[in-house]
């Protein structure tokens, strides 16, 4: 086997979604149990694992892009050493390393990310209020948060805020999000909630819709549909000028050209965010040789299925948010 990471529906995996960490200094209802309990350190992929899977992904399965997620993978201390190796496969066919953080550590870190070979981080923003940020994130301050995202512009690094939006939580702060992002000109995705809160307390009437997020948009601005790209987010473009995002999971899919794949901090591939199972890389990572590891790869995105519906992601999930990576 050789060639393009590829599912039996010719979907070809482009992007690696890889978690550094399942910890996190915020405690999202929407993400994880009310008590996590971290996963122990053995099961974790060190530095070295993580770089020798990197290079396996990107130079022999055609991954362009990977993206550092968590839990919060700033609280892991040997970040930027991962993205100094990561920035050495640019040679080998990699060209973007993102960044998915609550951003409460970004203005420490924005410049060095930067320096170290971060091109773009996407920062959770779910509320401009700062009580109720803190009823969101479990006792999270928004304080710096907002430095964080403004650090990591003037680093000069691309930046996405991403707004998760919830009924009878903050649904009411559609409009102010969008002004104040607009404001700054920094682009906003609102995100459908997903059925992966590790509590069981979603529900489908807990859902607020791309449509109604567009209503809310309307009421007071103009919102023109723009072509679709790779992007999850379906984007609109906001009185003439600004991009906005909405990624609707739930109410529109878009399984259909799912170019990604994403790996646990403990080195389990999911092929799919609602996937009822995964494949644990580690025995081949840490045992094994690289062509096993390979074969294990291309073998489980294979099983892939087509995609999800609500329906099914309503049954009991193996994973929370905090533990896949988003
Ligand atoms: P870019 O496209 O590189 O900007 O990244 P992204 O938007 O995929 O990354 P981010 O980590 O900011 O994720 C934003 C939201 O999109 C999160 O809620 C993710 O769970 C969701 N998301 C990312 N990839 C997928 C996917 O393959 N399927 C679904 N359903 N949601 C996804
Ligand atoms: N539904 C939708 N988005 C979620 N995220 C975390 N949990 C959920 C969920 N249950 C988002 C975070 C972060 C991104 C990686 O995933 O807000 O921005
Ligand atoms: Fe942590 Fe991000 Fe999940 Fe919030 S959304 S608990 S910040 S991983």
């Amino acid at each position: 086997n050789s060639g393009p990471l590829v599912d039996r529906f010719g979907r070809s995996k482009k992007k690696l979604r890889l978690s550094l960490t399942d910890r996190c200094n915020f405690r999202c209802g929407y993400c994880m149990p009310a008590d996590p309990v971290w996963r122990p350190k053995d099961e974790i992929l060190s530095l070295d694992e993580l770089t020798a899977l990197a290079e396996l992904f990107v130079e022999r399965l055609g991954i362009e892009q990977i993206r550092l997620t968590g839990g919060e993978p700033l609280l892991r201390r040997d970040i930027l050493r991962l993205v100094e190796a990561l920035d050495t496969l640019r040679s080998k066919g990699l060209r973007r390393i993102s960044l998915t953080t609550n951003g409460t550590l970004l203005a420490r870190y924005a410049q060095s990310l930067k320096q170290y070979g971060i091109d773009d981080v996407n920062v959770s923003l779910d509320s401009l209020s700062p009580q109720r940020f803190a009823a969101m994130t479990g006792g999270g301050q928004i304080g710096p948060v907002l430095d964080g995202i403004l650090a990591a512009r003037d680093a000069g690094l691309s930046i996405k805020l991403n707004s998760v939006v919830i009924k009878g939580e903050n649904e009411d702060e559609v409009v102010p999000l969008t002004e104040w992002a607009m404001g700054e000109n920094i682009p906003l995705r609102f995100i459908e909630f997903m059925p992966l809160d590790g509590r069981g307390a979603w529900r489908p009437e807990r859902v607020v819709t791309e449509a109604e997020i567009l209503n809310r948009i309307r009421a007071l601005h103009r919102a023109a549909l723009l072509p679709r790209t790779r992007e999850p987010a379906t984007r609109y473009l906001i009185d003439d000028h600004y991009p906005l995002g909405i990624i609707s999971t739930v109410s529109n899919p878009f399984c259909a050209s799912c170019d990604r794949v994403r790996v646990t901090a403990g080195g389990e591939l999911y092929p799919c965010l609602f996937s009822p199972v995964c494949s644990d890389l580690k025995p081949c990572l840490r045992e094994g040789s690289p062509t096993q590891l390979e074969q294990r790869i291309r073998g489980a995105i294979w099983q892939k299925g087509r995609g999800f519906s609500v329906t099914s992601a309503a049954v009991a999930r193996p994973i929370s948010m905090h533990g896949l990576g988003g």
